[in-house]
Parts: C-alpha cells; sequence; structure tokens
C-alpha cells in the first residue's frame, strides 16, 4: 500500500487552457494575486449564520468599532485546491478546517458555521474562482477563511455580530527557498504562546505576536524563527507559521498538543502517514538539545507542505541537517503526502474532497 501513494502517473490532460487566468503559472510565490470572488456569510451573536453569497472579491466595509480591529477577536483558516491532470479539483480534508474553526470559536466566544456550511462555502468560492488554480505541478490555491467579530463594542465583550468570509489567491512555494531546506534559528526571549493563552487555536493574534522575531530572524537571513515553551525555555514548540518534527532512528517526534500548539492538520496528516509507513511516530515534549542529535527535521502547515530544515541555530550554535535538500525519511513522507492532496495516486485515506 506504500507504493500506491508513491506512484506518479499523469494521465493525459483535459485541461483547456483558455479556461486559466493569464498570469506567469511559472513563477507563483506566495503573494496574494486578487481573484474573482470572495465569499461572505453574516451572523448575529445568537449563532444564525444566514445564507452566504459569493461577491466580488475587493475591498470590504467595517465599523472602525468592530471587535476585530479593537480586540482582535478573529479567527483564520487556510487550506487548498489542487488542479489534476484529468482537470477534477481536489480539497484537501476541507472538513477538519470547519472543525478547527469551530474549536477556535468555542474558545474566542464566537459563533461559527457548521462543518457543512464551511465545506460548501469553500467549494463555491474555489468553483467561482476555477480559472485561478493553478495546472498541475505549477502550485495550488490558498483558501482563507476568516471568522470576524464585525459588530461594535466598546467596552470588552464579544461582538454582537459577525462576519465569516473567504477569499483565495494562487500560490506557489511559502518559503522564498522554494523547496530548498530553510534555515531556522531558535527564540529565546520572546514567545509564541503561554499556557492557558490562545496558542493552540487560529486566532490572528498569534501570528501578529510573532512578526517581530520573524523580522530579527529574516534580517540576519535566517528562514524564519523556532519558539521554545515559556516556562522552561527548554522544549520546542512550533515555527512561526507551521510545525515542527525532528527524526532520530527512523523514530519521528512533533512536540504534543498541548495548548500552546497549533493542531495542524498537516501536522496530522503527516503523523498518519508516517505511522501507515510503519514508522514510529511520538506525539511528546521534544527538547531543544535533541535538535544535535536529530537526523533530520522538517516543518509541515498549509503553507509550508512539508518543508526540510537545514539547518538551525540556537545560541550561536548551528547545527547543519543535510542543506542540500530533502533527508530519506522527510522525501518519503512528502511524496506520500502531496501524491495524495495533488490527486497523483489513489486516496487509501479518504482524505480528498
Ligand atoms: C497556513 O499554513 O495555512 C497558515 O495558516 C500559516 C500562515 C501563516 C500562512
Amino acid at each position: 500500500s506504500r507504493n500506491r501513494c508513491d506512484a506518479v502517473s499523469p494521465s493525459s490532460s483535459s485541461i483547456d487552457v483558455a479556461e486559466l487566468a493569464e498570469i506567469d503559472w511559472d513563477n507563483i510565490d506566495f503573494g496574494l494575486k486578487p481573484t474573482d470572488y470572495m465569499y461572505a456569510m453574516k451572523c448575529s451573536r445568537d449563532g444564525d449564520f444566514s445564507e452566504g453569497q459569493l461577491q466580488r472579491f475587493g475591498n470590504i466595509e467595517i465599523n472602525p468599532s468592530a471587535a476585530v480591529l479593537n480586540y482582535g477577536q478573529g479567527l483564520f483558516e487556510g487550506l487548498k485546491a489542487y488542479r489534476k491532470q484529468d482537470g477534477n479539483i481536489l480539497l484537501f480534508r476541507p472538513e477538519e478546517n470547519a472543525i478547527r474553526m469551530r474549536n477556535g470559536a468555542e474558545r474566542m466566544c464566537m459563533p461559527a458555521p457548521s462543518v457543512e456550511q464551511f465545506v460548501e462555502a469553500v467549494k463555491a468560492t474555489v468553483l467561482a474562482n476555477k480559472r485561478w488554480i493553478p495546472p498541475p505541478g505549477k502550485g495550488s490555491l490558498y483558501i482563507r477563511p476568516l471568522l470576524m467579530g464585525t459588530g461594535p463594542v466598546l467596552g470588552l465583550a464579544p461582538a454582537p455580530d459577525y462576519t465569516f468570509l473567504i477569499y483565495v489567491s494562487p500560490v506557489g512555494n511559502y518559503f522564498k527557498e522554494g523547496v530548498a531546506p530553510i534555515n531556522l534559528i531558535v527564540e529565546n526571549d520572546f514567545h509564541r504562546a503561554t499556557p492557558g493563552g490562545t496558542g493552540g487555536v487560529k486566532t490572528i493574534g498569534n501570528y501578529a505576536a510573532v512578526l517581530k522575531a520573524q523580522a530579527a530572524a529574516k534580517a540576519k537571513g535566517y528562514s524564519d524563527v523556532l519558539y521554545l515553551d515559556c516556562l522552561y525555555k527548554r522544549y520546542i514548540e512550533e515555527v512561526s507559521s507551521c510545525n515542527i518534527f525532528i527524526v532520530k532512528d527512523n523514530v519521528i517526534s512533533t512536540p504534543a498538543i498541548k495548548g500552546t500548539i497549533l493542531p495542524g492538520i498537516t501536522r496530522k496528516s503527516i503523523i498518519e502517514v508516517a505511522r501507515s509507513h510503519g514508522f514510529k511516530v511520538e506525539e511528546r515534549n521534544v527538547t531543544v538539545d535533541e535538535l544535535v542529535e536529530a537526523d533530520e527535521v522538517f516543518c509541515t502547515g498549509t503553507a509550508v507542505v512539508l518543508s526540510p530544515v537545514g539547518s538551525i541555530t540556537y545560541k550561536s550554535q548551528r547545527v547543519s541537517y543535510g542543506e542540500d535538500g530533502f533527508g530519506p525519511v522527510s522525501k518519503q513522507l512528502y511524496t506520500s503526502l502531496t501524491s495524495l492532496q495533488m490527486g497523483l495516486c489513489e486516496d487509501t485515506m479518504s482524505w480528498t474532497v
């Protein structure tokens, strides 16, 4: 069954190029390219989402006193659509994003769309923007659902009403390195999340909080920052935009989900794929010292997919892991995951829609 997912079998293409938007598909990065439509659905505090609708992509009008602007009452999601050789379009586990948004909404005192409403809205948005889905092998359509407290508040309280909005953009590789290994620096002063905080949900403020450390790391030539736990400064947590895994003697380990780690859907999928390949996978506390001994390190996320880590610098000490490319374990997992996501093999996991 392992090889069923490694077998790449592009058939003859039934894509009509006239259906594609006119952009340079060979050079798409991870930046916003305005597309045709976005989807919006309103909801009052009682949690009743009205029927959503597609509208032209563009600016939105928002009350200056909106809870999302004043108190950060907002969540986002990220998922991707791939175009297959036969012209079909695949979504990867969209119901997982819907469930994660519902969990986050509970933490942020917000109503959320049902799983069915979420998935149907994603499908409608993707189909309305079909010409922006890259040709096979050239990237994907990144789908960004937002849930925002858009009703006005002045005193600190949940908003009286909410907007669920989805926009999309064609994207290529997340890191400027492309699929080449990324170089991380361990952050010792700033932390991404605290126990009891919101690190375990995809609230917008978590991402604003990492910008300063990320900018400092980038100014020094690193790709991104690896955060430590804030109590002991001893356990690795995650990178600004993705989860992290280490491989040692064919055992794969990743920080356990315990409130400060974002429960990544790619993280979960890689764990399941690795186990189906016979690997032992441990979700546990991983110490920063273990990075020195690791055979391979890689990051996972919807945006980054699976990115090999070439080096990690901690307190001025740089540890390198095959800076030329993927290690054997990360390569195997990357191939299996992306073959499933892009529909290049039989979907033995029943993950694609
Ligand atoms: C994703 O991987 O989809 C994310 O939401 C991370 C974001 C910082 C790009």
